[in-house]
């Protein structure tokens, strides 16, 4: 898989993509494509592709002992400002006040064949035989900085996985003020800068770009990787579509600030970047001091989003989630907090949970309002024990409980944040990230942040956390995080001489370090992420949870687009999904309960709403969704998902479907938003996944794979004049599910 061409060629391969990398006449790392596979190549080959003896007009030369030689108009693989290159690098690093001229040049590499998962920092991990890795080692004399870069390529996989690491050799301080994880230069093939964005209760709606001469970026400065925006990105030219177009995608295996940029230059050759944000972080670095940057996924698909989507899903449950969590079902969930909210207590909740379980629930999770005096929302974070008022006997003793209904039992915590009423705070003021002037510290949601870039915090919220899951036995944790970082001013570090520069960074590292020692304490318990709904759904969080609360918009509508745009990116296992109220309860939508299900089961599925308050028949239609769901469970959790509609410019109407390739089973489902007055009865919904010379059974019907892939599924008649009584569906909100089965 990994190829050395005649010393200075480097060519990586498998079954679907190449990347070739060479040693430019400059010494740096030169890059020479990525994208589907090559075969076979020669070292001639690569010479043909990267010739520099047509240079471009207008460029600064790097060097008079090197004829004609510009960095300005070369692919490179770490691309630096100011080294006759004009366009912005991944990296820059400074001595006091000045700026250093990097020159980084090849040493050597090393290629290795295994990549096992360390919990202490989140990236991509491979089984033995499934990963072949090469790390270059470059170092800049003149500087005395060494400069590590890695790249991995995994069996099967359009995904190639890398970082670099940066180590000062010399005895004098260094600071580092930018230092992305990669970047990939390119020709721009008519390409839209593609991202996932919107805000709190949107999350995650498909946007695009088109690309010109130019910088177009996205990025969070916020501490999280945002509601705003997020890591993955992609590259998609004009004329793409579900099944077909060349499509690059980038995405950061981080949960802090992060910046995605694309730049066009003068002969439309275009540079990709992803990595920590270089504003508001450097990071200083002593004598044999490393810094690592979190690792940057690259994928490539030659088969539109269908294909793309494919590719980032298999890699996150393979190589970015925990193993234990691969194909394994997670349990249905009955979340209490749009069913109470704060008004609780122990009797009350157990019969919500009893009544869950008669309608095959399988786990409780009581959300927030357990702990302290918590009865709102501006109180008692940090004070993770139970209140007594609402657990007269103990949170123990309803865990008990709980598990005595044969239900698994969660719990909701948000370990980061403190209420300034709380003990915690009393305690221990300095905790908090603020202001140093007491009256001017930023409050969001009623809470401070805490100081997580200090150990003993996240030693104290551990212990506390510890307490709570062994005495209960706990199965699932609800881990939220509900308000961004402003004022990022840590005293602990101010204590310790580190520059304030490097908080977001520590802080997300003390993250990191909490999920660590409660996950290696507790290494059966399913935590489920959370950030005010969809503010850290990113691959960072996904090393650790499996499943992220996406957005705390549960209206089915909203969630179309919330989920066909997260799906791009995350896998159909790490989208929690739950049926809730009608009408809803942040956009007081009514909706009927077949399309909330609907829209719900794609996923791991839940329910969240007073069940007391359903009709009898409601709660009979609920114990018979369920059961379907649990027939499809496996299906609807990893099954292959496809669009079977346009979803970039936020359709009318979605064809979601989940097919398995062994089984050969599937099922489809169309959502209409709005009716349409008197449309045609001839619609059909083409499925690319059957095959042509078999049939299928489609709801009952024997239908050939031939009419299906060609022609479609005819979709659901929506007759709306006055006889309404021959529409399948009518009116606004509509779902229809098909079964097929491959005969
Ligand atoms: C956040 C979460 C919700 C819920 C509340 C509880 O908003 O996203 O799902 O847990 O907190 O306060």
């Amino acid at each position: 898989m990994i190829e050395v061409l005649n010393k200075e060629m480097f060519y990586l391969y498998n079954e679907k993509i190449s990347y070739v990398i060479h040693i430019l006449p400059n010494g740096h790392l030169g890059h020479a494509y990525f994208g589907k596979k090559l075969g076979t190549i020669t070292s001639e080959d690569v010479r043909y592709l990267t010739s520099t003896e047509s240079k471009s007009a207008g460029t600064v030369k790097f060097s008079q002992t090197i004829p004609n030689f510009s960095l300005h108009d070369q692919y490179q693989e770490v691309p630096i400002y100011g080294t006759s290159d004009f366009k912005d690098g991944t990296l820059k690093v400074a001595e006091g006040d000045d700026s250093l001229y990097l020159d980084f040049q090849y040493i050597s590499h090393t290629i290795k064949k295994e990549k096992p998962r360390n919990l202490a920092v989140p990236a991509s991990f491979a089984e033995d035989g499934q990963v072949e890795s090469i790390t270059f080692c470059l170092e800049d004399p003149f500087n005395q900085l060494r400069l590590e870069v890695t790249y991995s390529l995994f069996k099967n996989r359009g995904t190639i996985a890398r970082g670099q690491k940066l180590t000062n050799l010399g005895e004098k301080k260094r600071k580092l003020l930018r230092f992305l994880s990669g970047a990939l230069d390119m020709k721009n093939q008519n390409f839209e800068f593609l991202h996932l964005s919107g805000a709190w209760l949107k999350e995650r709606h498909i946007k695009r770009h088109s690309l010109t001469q130019g910088t177009v970026s996205v990025g969070s400065l916020k501490g999280a990787s945002s509601h705003q925006h997020n890591p993955f990105v992609a590259l998609l030219p004009k004329g793409s579509d579900n099944q077909q177009g060349e499509v690059y995608a980038a995405n950061l295996i981080y949960s802090g600030n992060f910046l995605a940029q694309t730049e066009v230059d003068e002969w439309n050759n275009l540079r990709m970047m992803l990595g920590i944000h270089p504003e508001c972080f450097s990071w200083e670095l002593e004598q044999n001091a490393t810094f690592e940057t979190p690792e940057m996924l690259l994928h490539y698909t030659s088969e539109g989003l269908n294909g793309l989507m494919a590719e980032t899903s298999a890699f996150a449950e393979k190589h970015v989630i925990h193993p234990k969590w691969y194909r394994r079902n997670r349990p249905v969930v009955l979340n209490n907090w749009e069913a109470t909210y704060f008004d609780f207590d122990h009797k009350k909740l157990l019969a919500l949970a009893m009544e869950g379980k008669k309608i095959g629930i399988d786990c409780f999770v009581l959300d927030d309002g357990w702990f302290g005096q918590r009865d709102n929302d501006r109180v008692s974070l940090g004070d993770w024990f139970e209140d007594p008022r609402k657990f007269p006997k103990g949170i123990a003793a309803f865990g008990k409980d709980i598990h005595e209904l044969g239900l698994q039992f969660g719990l909701w915590f948000e370990p980061e944040m403190v209420s300034p009423t709380s003990e915690l705070y009393t305690k221990h003021p300095e905790w908090v990230v603020r202001h140093t002037d007491s009256s001017r510290i930023a409050i969001g949601r009623g809470q401070y942040v805490l100081d997580f870039s200090n150990p003993a915090v996240v030693e104290n919220i551990y212990e506390q956390m510890k307490k709570i899951i062994s005495s209960t036995d706990l199965d699932y944790i609800k881990w939220d995080m509900n308000r961004n970082i402003t004022q990022a001013y840590s005293a602990y570090l101010a204590d310790n001489q580190v520059n304030q520069t490097e908080f977001f960074h520590r802080y997300i590292l003390g993250v990191y370090r909490l999920y660590e020692k409660i996950l290696s304490d507790f290494p059966d318990i399913l935590i489920e992420g959370c950030a005010g709904g969809g503010g850290r759904y990113d691959l960072g969080i996904l090393f650790y949870s499996p499943q992220i609360w996406p957005s705390d918009d549960s209206d089915p509508i909203e969630r179309l687009a919330i989920q066909s745009g997260t799906l791009l990116g995350y896998p159909l296992s790490s989208f929690s999904n739950h049926v809730s109220a009608a009408p809803n309860h942040q956009v007081r939508r009514q909706t009927s309960l077949e399309m909330r299900t609907n829209v719900a089961m794609f996923g791991p599925l839940g329910y969240e709403l007073n069940l007391f308050e359903l009709s009898k028949n409601e709660l009979e239609q609920i114990k018979t969704d369920i059961l379907f769901y649990k027939k499809y469970q496996s299906l609807l959790t990893f099954g292959r998902f496809y669009q079977l509609t346009e979803v970039i410019d936020q359709p009318n109407e979605y064809g979601w479907a989940v097919f398995d390739e062994e089984s050969r089973e599937g099922l489809v489902c169309f959502f209409r938003i709005l009716t349409e007055a008197n449309s045609s009865n001839r619609e059909f919904i083409k499925v690319p996944f059957v095959r042509e010379n078999k049939r299928y059974s489609l709801n009952g019907e024997n239908i050939s794979g031939n009419i299906l892939k060609k022609i479609g599924i005819r979709k659901p008649y929506q007759f709306n004049s006055v006889n309404g009584e021959i529409a399948q569906v009518a009116g606004d909100y509509q779902s229809f599910v098909y079964e097929l089965q491959e005969l």
